[in-house]
């Protein structure tokens, strides 16, 4: 049977941590996969973490099931720190998913329980990922123009233009915070804007929310989920903790439904443990309880919010350092944007030619769209960074 399949090529993101393992070049650069690091160039075990950890291994006694929506204690906090308190929690469900993408397959798979053709709006361009995951799911995708590749801007005239013909009852996919691949974020009165179409086009908002804690603060990052519960009868919000808690490989995430009321919460409440039962039973604990003892601890909840500025903070100062040497480096180019931006990713703004010559002649790696991880920059490679860059362009 087996023999009708071909081989699929490597996936665009993921595959560039096995190329540049295999590098043996010792100065390559790995600027790909969305990991953070620290300045050394390492992706540590946060210490909150490790705690949560220890206190675990200490306290639990039972590795018996749980349930399909997990534990409630961690939903209830990634409630509390999803939606602030804007809404009546009985209109909200909330469950513990394998990490953000199992959050957005199970939503997708939920929208179509509702509806049998469900079309879904998404920027262009998207974490690249989105497309394969909600596709594959089965919904429709569509894109509106979001990132002015010419300018580096929001093109939000374009967006808005392009929404306000979206017909009623379309999904409209939104990343709540570091928009991935652009890392540009809208204004709060562009995230106005945004939902006045949503409220008026009557769409379903979908939003992605990967980075919590990583543009502003933990209760920044959500304006656009409180703005639109205070707006809109339903919403999905589909939560990652892989990034503000590090815990990548222990696939911790949350899906949200808001619903109109508190009958219609009840019937999604029991389709969504319906549908986990059917796609992967449980999910898996360890993380979950890591990030249910940490925010549930309001010493260790504090740790951590520092935890997290530092991160927040370097990467910052990372965008800067680049953006200095290349101003030095390069002065007929602007790479101002890199300082415009949010968290974890950027555009170069160079061609797939050039990405490939960073990766062949320096090894250099970055996603095909130029998108870079700037966590991947340090003060010691900064200087080769910016010398490459300028060499290929
Ligand atoms: C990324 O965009 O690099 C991360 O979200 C990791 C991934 O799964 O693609």
């Amino acid at each position: 049977m087996f023999e009708t399949l071909q081989t699929m090529p490597a996936d665009a993101i993921l595959g560039l941590i096995a190329e540049h393992r295999d590098d043996p070049r010792p100065e390559k650069i790995d600027l790909g996969v969305g990991v953070y690091r620290n300045a050394a160039g390492e992706t540590p075990i946060l210490d909150t973490v490790k705690k949560a950890e220890r206190r675990l291994l200490d306290t639990q006694t039972t590795k018996s099931y749980i349930g399909t929506a997990g534990e409630p204690t961690f939903n209830a906090a990634m409630q509390a720190m999803t939606f602030a308190g804007v809404v009546a929690d009985d209109r909200l469900v909330t469950i513990q998913t394998p990490g953000g993408s199992g959050s957005l397959r199970v939503a997708a798979g939920m929208l179509l329980r509702a509806k049998d053709a469900v079309t879904v709006w998404v920027s262009d361009p998207t974490w690249a990922n989105h497309i394969p995951l909600l596709g594959g799911a089965g919904l429709e995708l569509k894109s509106h123009p979001y990132y002015d590749t010419r300018r580096h801007v929001i093109d939000i005239d374009g967006m808005l233009e392009t929404l306000r013909s979206a017909p009623k009852g379309d999904v409209l996919l939104l990343h709540a915070c570091c928009h991935n691949p652009s890392g540009l974020d809208p204004s709060e009165d562009e995230w106005r804007a945004i939902a006045d179409v949503v409220v008026e086009r009557e769409l379903l908002p979908f939003v992605d929310i990967a980075y919590q804690g990583f543009a502003r603060s933990v209760d920044g990052d959500n304006f656009i989920i409180r703005e639109l519960a205070s707006r809109v009868p339903e919403m999905i919000v589909s939560n990652s903790c892989s990034k503000n808690f590090g815990l990548y490989r222990d696939r911790v995430g949350s899906l949200s439904h808001l619903c109109a009321d508190t009958a219609t919460r009840d019937a999604v409440s029991s389709q969504v443990n319906n549908y986990v039962r059917t796609l992967y039973s449980l999910p898996p604990d360890h993380g979950g309880a890591v990030v249910s003892m940490i925010l549930n601890d309001p010493e260790w909840r504090a740790e951590w919010l520092d935890e997290l500025e530092e991160m927040r903070g370097r990467l910052r100062r990372m965008r800067v350092l680049l953006n200095d040497a290349l101003v030095e480096k390069a002065p007929d180019h602007d790479f101002s944007h890199l300082v415009r931006a949010n968290g974890m990713f950027c555009f170069l703004g160079i061609t797939p030619e050039q990405v490939e010559r960073l990766k062949s002649d320096f090894g250099i790696y970055l996603v095909d769209s130029s998108r870079i991880n700037v966590a991947g920059i340090t003060e010691d490679n900064v200087g080769y960074l910016s010398d490459s860059i300028a060499a290929v362009l």
